[in-house]
């Protein structure tokens, strides 16, 4: 890619409930430190009843869009999931309508278990590459959910992370050069039938490292760099990264050794596992809590089970501190509530099903039910309408 092409924009959702994994410990009869430290996690976000994927997309870019002056310049919006609502219509084209995006944005899904952002991302650039003038919206929208009492019952987590990509980048600019490993593996899917995933969990671990020293030998033999100032990898929870920087500084014979990447695990921490949109949550981290310099390099590692790992690289542009939206984010993450064990086990147990009509999430937009096996979505604004003309 030869012109300056990158995000332009980050911003993200978590829904406003979560568990904290000292009460998930003690319910477990687990000690606690196998969460806070042998997990490094601390808190779980769970989406409420009348939210899911389509819903955190659209919160999570709402943000950025407020900050669009011409709506018609976005052609195109993909959004990566592996939690979608429906096995043909696209997530993107929920999200679409909501947004209010133009008739001629190009809308569709992508997949590939938690690379597909990234995948995502790669695509919209070479779009904006081809047509400068306009922008692309990549969505990456998950709900990380696992049987109870499940090893992985601690790594669970919701969110969603928006990224605008254009061709003035006022975050990060993209680097020309990508390392791909690709090897197909059984370490954790999800059937069609089955709402949670099967998980070889030490399989996936050991998968995850080899696709991140494959990818990081293709990078470099691609040209990429080893020259890096920080790296965000993929989050499934915060001690994963800390057996991906050893093996990043093993693959790279000890020239990584000192690579930061403490701030960007700040929100993961906090929220547990989004799939496709922990990794842009870690940078969004990285950015907003670790204040790397303008100028700086930074490695993104992207895992996808299945399995693919991404490894390419960011400069962060000059100005960019102006760009970034951590206030907002900080206080997101402040104003939450949390749920005892039984109210999260009781919505566990109903996870999926057609919410309540009285229950209203925290964000803009909420999934109202089914009709005539139509999945219905609504925003707070239609709702305080409905509610004025009815008299409520
Ligand atoms: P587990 O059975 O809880 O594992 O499952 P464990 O008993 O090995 O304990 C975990 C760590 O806690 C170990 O550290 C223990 O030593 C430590 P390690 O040896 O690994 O460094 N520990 C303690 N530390 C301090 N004090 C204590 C204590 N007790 C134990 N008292 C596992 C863990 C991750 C396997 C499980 O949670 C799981 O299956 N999670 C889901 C799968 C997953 O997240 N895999 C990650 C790689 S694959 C990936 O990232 C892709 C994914 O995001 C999906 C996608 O791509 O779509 C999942």
């Amino acid at each position: 890619m030869e012109r300056s092409v990158g995000i332009d924009q980050l911003s993200f959702y978590v829904p406003q409930d979560y568990l904290d994994l000292a009460d998930l410990a003690a319910a477990r009869q687990v000690t606690p430190d196998k969460y806070e430290v042998g997990l490094d996690q601390r808190l779980m976000a769970l989406p409420a009843p009348d939210e899911d994927t389509v819903t955190m997309a659209a919160a999570a870019a709402l943000p950025i869009l407020e900050g669009v002056e011409d709506i018609d310049s976005i052609g195109a919006l993909l959004v990566a999931t592996e939690s979608a609502v429906d096995h043909s219509k696209a997530t993107a084209a929920f999200v679409h309508r909501l947004l209010g995006l133009p008739p001629t944005c190009m809308i569709y899904d992508v997949r590939q278990a938690c690379a597909a952002g990234t995948a995502g991302l790669r695509q919209a650039a070479a779009m904006v590459a081809l047509e400068p003038d306009m922008k692309a919206l990549v969505i990456a929208s998950d709900v990380a959910h696992y049987e109870l009492e499940a090893a992985a019952e601690p790594t669970q987590g919701a969110g969603a992370c928006a990224i605008l990509v254009s061709a003035q980048p006022r975050v990060c600019e993209l680097e020309p050069s990508w390392g791909v490993h690709a090897e197909e593996t059984f370490d954790f899917w999800r059937p069609l039938e089955r709402i949670t995933p099967v998980v070889a969990g030490k399989t996936s671990l050991l998968k995850y490292l080899e696709c991140l020293a494959g990818s990081w030998q293709h990078y470099c033999d691609r040209g990429g760099s080893p020259e890096l100032d920080a790296c965000c990898f993929h989050l499934p929870f915060g001690a994963m990264a800390r057996k991906a920087a050893h093996r990043l500084a093993r693959e790279s014979g000890g020239c990584m050794e000192d690579l930061r990447y403490q701030s960007g695990l700040q929100y993961g921490r906090v929220i547990g596992n989004t799939y496709t949109a922990s990794l842009y949550i870690a940078l969004c981290a990285l950015l907003e809590q670790g204040e790397p310099q303008p100028g700086q390099r930074i490695g993104m590692y992207s895992y996808g089970s299945g399995s693919l790992g991404l490894y390419f690289s960011l400069r962060v542009q000059a100005g960019y501190r102006a760009h970034i939206l951590g206030a907002r984010h900080s206080r997101m993450l402040a104003c939450r509530n949390r749920l005892t064990v039984a109210e999260y086990e009781q919505r566990h147990a109903t996870y999926g099903a057609v919410p309540e009509a009285a229950s209203m999430n925290a964000s803009p937009f909420r999934w109202a039910g089914i009709e005539q096996h139509r999945r219905l979505y609504e925003s707070r604004d239609t709702l305080a309408n409905a509610m004025e003309a009815s008299g409520g």
